[in-house]
């Protein structure tokens, strides 16, 4: 039998369900603050994650899945949707147009990680993408979404929140850093002394716990802002505040994408274990520009799907539709007619195979109908159709016309 690759899972019925209905949430919401669906192909050329999630980050370094393809193109399965996103906004020439844009999307990435709980080598994101916007406001709007998405799903969550500096403050703050990390130098895991080389910021959010002991005492970027971050960090946080979203400063939250400038956040949950962000997002004032594009201030974040299905509480009553059956070979027929024009205005599940009405309303059950609807041969002399309501467990024997004139909500 041939399986699935490691970290990489169906999704089918339940958790399809889960998984719709997470969609369905986070859509309606996206629409809510203004936002287009933008979809971006999977595959795209290596260089792009390269120049935008950085060369020195574990996702491109060690977590892609890259191929040459058969024209000799260097390519790989897309790690997130960012860089795909802004791509297609320099592509499509939007940043010389100028204004205000906005984006959702949803979709599998890929990233070659060691799989555990939570951890998938292909998995889903839903992402927002704003550009044009320089204010924090903006900022504080991506915070609110996600948090509006998370309290429509009925999922608990804390806020942390960092600030990343800009090309004025973060430079010296490094050079700070790499002096602090030096000093320690003989005492700090392996991975953090190549990290001093080639990505010094990232040491912050190693996972060992000694270099984190360490680390409690490096200098913190929020101590070394220059006044104009300072400012727009102490408006994020009032306006944060004001809008009753509670958060914590985590001064090693550093992300693990290096497009990153100024505001930095992560949403995470208590209750999935040791892989517990559920979303991350922040500023990338400068990717833009990084991509050829002119300069566009630009703020976003993704959720994982898969990570946030484990938590989503589902809407107790999710009856919906019409379930059809036939309870003899000799109303087959009449059943598979009707049902077809009843589709025209309503979801209808039918039953070829004719059956009692007892095990036709364990079928009807079993794929969540509102209405379990059969003709036997009474029904097929009378030109009536028997319904049963499984919400209101009413039951009543309708004539052909009543029946397609039948509503849910009645
Ligand atoms: P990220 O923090 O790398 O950010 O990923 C966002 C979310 O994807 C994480 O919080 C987590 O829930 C989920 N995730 C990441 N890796 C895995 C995995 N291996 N298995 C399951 N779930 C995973 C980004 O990708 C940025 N593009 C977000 C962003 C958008 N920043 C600005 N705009």
């Amino acid at each position: 039998m041939i399986s699935s690759l490691r970290g990489m899972n169906d999704i089918l019925s339940e958790d399809y369900e889960r998984f719709t209905y997470f969609l369905s949430v986070a859509t309606k919401v996206a629409h809510r603050y203004g936002f287009h669906f933008i979809e971006t192909p999977i595959l795209e050329e290596t260089a792009l994650f390269k120049r935008s999630v950085g060369e020195s980050s574990d996702i491109v370094g060690k977590e892609m899945y890259q191929f040459i393809d058969k024209g000799e193109n260097d390519v790989c399965l897309r790690p997130e949707g960012t860089a795909g996103v802004v791509r297609a906004f320099i592509q499509k020439k939007l940043d010389r147009a100028g204004g205000i844009h906005r984006f959702f999307y949803h979709g599998p990435m890929f990233r070659y990680e060691r799989p555990q709980k939570g951890r998938l080598r292909q998995f889903h994101q839903f992402g927002v993408e704003s550009f044009g916007v320089e204010s924090v406001h903006e900022d504080v709007s991506m915070i609110m979404m996600a948090s509006d998405i998370l309290r429509e799903l009925g999922i608990g969550y804390r806020l942390k929140l960092n600030s990343l500096g800009c090309n004025e403050c973060m430079p010296p703050y490094r050079q700070n850093l790499i002096n602090f990390v030096t000093v320690h130098k003989e005492h700090i895991c392996e991975d953090c002394i190549r990290r001093v080389d080639t990505n010094p910021i990232r040491v912050l959010d190693c996972k060992n716990e000694k270099c984190q002991s360490i680390y409690a005492n490096a200098p913190k970027l929020i101590n070394h802002l220059c006044p104009n971050c300072n400012g727009e960090f102490a408006t994020l946080q009032t306006l944060l505040t004001q809008s009753g979203i509670a958060y914590e400063i985590d001064t090693h939250l550093v992300r693990g994408l290096d497009y990153y400038s100024k505001t930095a956040f992560e949403f995470v949950s208590d209750d999935i274990g040791s892989q517990s962000a559920i979303a991350g997002g922040g500023r990338y004032d400068r990717l833009v520009e990084f991509l050829d594009g002119r300069p566009t201030p630009a703020v976003g974040f993704a959720m994982g799907i898969e990570r946030l299905m484990e938590l989503i509480i589902m809407p107790q009553n999710s009856r919906d539709g019409y379930y059809m059956g036939a309870m003899d070979e000799s109303t087959l027929d009449l059943v598979v007619k009707m049902a077809h024009q009843k589709r025209s205005s309503d979801k209808v599940v039918l039953d070829y195979k004719p059956k009692n009405l007892k095990n036709h309303l364990k079928a009807a059950d079993k794929v969540n109908a509102r209405f379990c609807c059969v003709i036997g041969e009474d029904e097929l002399q009378n030109g009536t159709i028997w319904v049963k309501d499984l919400e209101d467990k009413t039951e009543k024997t309708l004539s052909h016309e009543e029946f397609y004139a039948l509503k849910e909500t009645l």
